[in-house]
């Protein structure tokens, strides 16, 4: 099963509106038939604006709340805390020391706060940050898809920047995330008809408010100010609760009050009536989940353990090839359980190393890289063959002159003969093998 991933910062009061159901959780619960779903509840970026302890913990137990109510409990979808995680904070300081300084000061998050209220000394670190904590937070989980609402899109391309920076430097541990975007859905209008719908801008419409909140948001939408009596001809273009009327109504039913909307014989009531029975119907379901869930704290706790071990244990192995990549890790431990990469130093005695000195040398035909070695080792003559002119090696390099030799190597055929063994280098910064000499060394001599 391909692993979802995504996250809902409970910066506001933790309550989702239908603005966040269309643009997000509704994504989330389709995708969640076909895909294993880790759902984070990301309380350490929602530090970045809420500094009082009681809200924050009102608005993270609201969250999951509305989450769990929404999308309930499956076997193959896991919900947590992002602060049970504690790992997050590790590989967000990795990320930071492989992260430009350009490219955080290119993001929305911080540009926007920037624009609006703030001078650099009003803005915490935390905020202009914040792509790499949420790097981190997908990175870990090395999702198939990260579904977003659309302005999300720029810190999923972010974690993708920089999983290609951290691949490039060290090892290739992280598959690309695909940010998953709904695009008819991607920003849904609130019921003033003009800007995003959003709790600070008040114009919402609820999903677990009570039944009379609810109904006063929906007939506070914003129609046609022309229509001003039932028989007025209507305009559905730009009204918004024809606009939410396509996600909750019934579609052949919204067809023939669109048809009479615009004929004018149909009034703002009556359309906004059947948007507020439309909106309960939908989630009918979940609110009553909410009301079960809200009194049985125990069933809640339950399901955010469980999905609290299945996000360790995946983030926990993927800190661990980390640590492993970037050097985080001793290497010269004698067990032998530490990593397939590593050999330990009694693995490493295994290597049997001779000094010998080259007596004759000569370049095999049909082949411009190879130099054909005659190596003496005091008891016994070998033939070696090394692969180096192409850095502009020659013969009279070799000739001569005394080398360290790898002896205990199967032969290898090479060029219709055998090589036994191999001479050692050492790679230098231009990539051009550099031969350790071993003059002054008696002939035959073992390293150790
Ligand atoms: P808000 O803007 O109300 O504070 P959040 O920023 O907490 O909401 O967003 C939670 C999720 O819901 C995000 O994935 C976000 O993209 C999505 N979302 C929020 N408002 C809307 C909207 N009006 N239309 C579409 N998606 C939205
Ligand atoms: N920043 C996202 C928002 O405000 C929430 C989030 C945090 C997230 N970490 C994430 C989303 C990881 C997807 C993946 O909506």
């Amino acid at each position: 099963m391909k692993r979802l991933l995504s996250g809902i910062t409970p910066s506001g009061d933790g309550s989702l509106h239908i603005g966040n159901y269309l643009g997000a959780v509704k994504q989330f619960i389709s995708l969640a038939k076909t895909h294993e779903c880790l759902f984070m509840f990301a309380d350490f970026h929602a530090l970045t604006t809420v500094h009082d302890k009681q809200t924050l913990q009102k608005n993270i137990e609201e969250l999951i709340l509305n989450e769990l109510a929404l999308i309930g409990d499956m076997p193959h979808v896991y919900f947590f805390r992002q602060s049970d995680i504690a790992v997050h904070t590790e590989l967000t300081w990795i990320f930071n020391t492989l992260t430009p300084l350009g490219v955080l000061k290119r993001a929305h998050a911080y540009k926007d706060k920037l624009s609006k209220d703030a001078s650099d000394d009003e803005i915490n670190v935390g905020l202009f940050t914040y792509p790499v904590l949420m790097a981190s937070d997908i990175l870990l989980y090395k999702p198939d898809i990260v579904p977003v609402g659309k302005d999300q899109k720029q810190h999923v391309e972010i974690a993708r920047d920089i999983a290609e920076r951290f691949n490039r430097r060290y090892r290739a541990i992280f598959p690309l995330p695909e940010p998953y975007i709904s695009e008819d859905t991607a920003v849904i209008p609130g019921t003033d008809g003009k800007r995003k719908m959003s709790k600070s801008l008040g114009n919402i419409i609820a999903i677990f408010e009570r039944e009379d909140v609810i109904r006063k948001q929906v007939f506070s939408c914003f129609t046609d100010p022309s229509k001003r009596h039932v028989n007025d001809p209507g305009h559905i273009e730009g009204n918004m609760v024809f606009y939410y009327l396509r996600f909750f109504g019934e579609p052949d039913e919204v067809n023939r009050m669109e048809e009479r909307y615009k004929e004018g014989r149909m009034g703002d009531i009556e359309a906004k009536e059947y948007l507020y029975q439309s909106i309960f119907r939908h989630f009918d379901a979940p609110r009553k989940r909410y009301e079960t869930l809200k009194h049985r704290p125990d069933e809640v706790r339950r399901i955010l353990e469980r999905g609290t071990a299945k996000a360790r244990e995946i983030a926990n192995q993927t800190i661990e090839e980390v640590r492993h990549a970037i050097g985080l890790k001793t290497v010269y431990s004698t067990t032998k359980q530490s990593c397939d990469e590593y050999i330990t130093i009694d693995d490493f005695l295994h290597v049997k190393q001779q000094v010998g000195k080259v007596i004759d040398a000569n370049y095999p035909e049909k082949s411009d890289r190879l130099i054909r070695l005659t190596v003496d080792f005091g008891d016994e003559e070998r033939v070696v063959f090394t692969a180096v002119r192409q850095y502009g090696y020659t013969k009279d390099d070799f000739v001569g002159k005394q080398f360290f030799f790898v002896v205990n190597l199967l032969p290898k055929k090479m060029m219709g003969e055998e090589s036994n063994g191999m001479i050692l280098a050492v790679e230098a910064e231009d990539n051009k093998p550099k031969f350790l000499s071993a003059e002054g060394f008696p002939l035959g001599a073992f390293i150790r």
